[in-house]
């Protein structure tokens, strides 16, 4: 989490607020156009105190979001294109709710699009901020420039009705949207908002209406269900397109990256099946260790499902897929060496080349940080004068930068090592996870991670315990002996 912004980000993210407030004043005059049909320009005149302080409320929003952020998540201020994905997200939700309560009708309107898109790329506690922002921006435009002039108490109340379905509901569908994994699971959560959704459009309308009928509430009811609807639709339609505009690893999208269709990992499966089972392992491991530090456990999953992608250009050199014949023992340890060393960057490369998150290529370059290939340095060491140098038998680092980079390196080695044990004991795997552990500290792995004391002693007990389920002792099954019938 970025604490400090330098006076070249500041700089940056204040210009892009000031783009984005002019693009939503011009977004401002696309509703108004489509309030007003053709006659925009006599339509603006007639209400230009209206279009004023439209302006000056949305001016004062936009400084609102920037300070917000500004105090509770810096990344978002550093990173223009999110400010631009927000941004957009707010104008195409604005948009698509003028149009919808235009030609439509009011109630319609798609008032829980942009609460599940927000929940997809920011953090919970930022998406309800901003749903609130949007929740307001849809008011203000209602009240000054869409609903004035038809005035009545109808209208009013339809503009409150929408500012308590996108808290209330809204609030909902953030907190439930956020544990979905899949697309469907999202279609199922909005489906259950559309009785809070119906109940509020009821309730708020009873009070306007001159003739309470059961024809006038389902009407409503038809609007309100037409809302969830719509929402749902838009959100499956423009998702995708939000990940590949803005490159974001939603929990779908890094589900799709790790299901056995993607190409890597198709891959990975066809030419090194060992290497495939064994980042299977990794990645539940790492999932569990960064779900209990609280860091992101899908994206630690999807990383680790590529962290040894590298092996793929010599499959049959590592251990987990060769059968019988070891090719090492026809090589020089040197040469041993340089082929599984290569595997850090070779990863890196691959997944840059099929165009995969950056931070894949930062876990498949970091897990062995610049630790010694023990193995074929003690190989060498037997086969010298005893006076080596450690450094040309070790990783060329770097070490991991990011804690879901040091969970990987902690994971990967746990699981490499743990399967070659002959006792595996949730004694014996405590100790030797430990011990792996506290030599990746002394040999300086973990300090360009920000990771603490705490975390590691977290991460080691997860790794104890979910390794010994993994691979937990079976009962030796007797031999069966059938006697022959004689
Ligand atoms: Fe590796
Ligand atoms: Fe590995």
């Amino acid at each position: 989490m970025k604490t400090k912004l330098s006076v070249k980000e500041t700089a940056v993210s204040v210009v892009a607020f000031a783009v984005c407030y002019i693009v939503l004043l011009l977004v401002m005059f696309a509703m108004l156009a489509i309030v007003a049909m053709e006659s925009v320009l006599p339509y603006i005149r007639e209400h230009v105190n209206g279009v004023i302080t439209v302006s000056v409320a949305f001016f004062i929003i936009t400084a609102v979001i920037y300070i917000y952020f500004f105090f509770e998540n810096k990344n978002v201020l550093a990173h223009v294109s999110k400010i631009i994905e927000i941004f957009f997200l707010l104008y195409l939700s604005l948009v698509l709710c003028t149009v919808i309560g235009k030609f439509i009708d009011p109630i319609a309107r798609p008032l829980l699009f942009c609460p599940l898109m927000l929940v997809m790329f920011l953090r919970r506690r930022d998406a309800l901020f901003i749903n609130f922002v949007f929740a307001t921006l849809l008011f203000i435009f209602n009240r000054y420039l869409n609903n004035i002039d038809q005035g009545g108490s109808v209208q009013m109340i339809e503009s409150i009705s929408s500012l308590l379905t996108i808290f209330s509901v809204g609030t909902f569908g953030i907190f439930l949207i956020k544990n979905i994994k899949n697309r469907l699971g999202c279609v199922l959560i909005t489906l259950v908002l559309l009785v809070p959704a119906i109940v509020i459009a009821i309730v708020m309308r009873l009070t306007v209406m001159d003739e309470v009928t059961l024809k006038g509430m389902l009407n409503i009811a038809m609007y309100a269900a037409l809302n969830c609807l719509f929402s749902v639709f838009l959100f499956m339609f423009f998702l995708p397109l939000f990940e590949a505009l803005f490159s974001e690893l939603t929990p779908f999208r890094l589900r799709e990256l790790t299901s056995d269709n993607a190409r890597l990992i198709k891959k990975l499966k066809a030419n090194a099946l060992g290497t495939y089972n064994h980042c299977v392992v990794v990645a539940q491991l790492a999932e569990a260790c960064a779900s209990a530090i609280g860091e992101d456990a899908e994206l630690a999953r999807a990383a680790a499902f590529y962290h040894d992608v590298g092996k793929l250009k010599n499959p049959e050199m590592f251990a987990e897929n060769q059968s019988d014949y070891d090719l090492h023992k026809e090589l020089t340890p040197e040469l041993s060496v340089d082929i599984i060393r290569a595997h850090a960057r070779d990863g890196a490369k691959l997944i840059k080349k099929y165009h995969l998150p950056e931070l894949f290529a930062d876990v498949a370059i970091q897990h062995h940080g610049s630790l010694p290939i023990k193995f074929f340095y003690y190989k060498a060491l037997r086969m010298s004068d005893g006076s080596l140098n450690v450094a040309n038998y070790s990783y060329p680092g770097p070490t991991p930068t990011t804690k879901i980079a040091a969970i990987i390196m902690l994971a990967d080695a746990s699981e490499a090592a743990t399967r070659s044990l002959p006792d595996r004991s949730p004694e014996k795997v405590e100790s030797f996870v430990k011990n792996l552990v506290e030599e990746r500290m002394n040999l300086d792995q973990f300090v360009d991670c920000n990771i603490t004391m705490r975390e590691l002693t977290i991460i080691t007990h997860t790794l104890v315990t979910s390794l010994t389920g993994v691979y937990h002792s079976r009962i030796a099954y007797p031999k069966l002996v059938l006697s022959k019938k004689k």
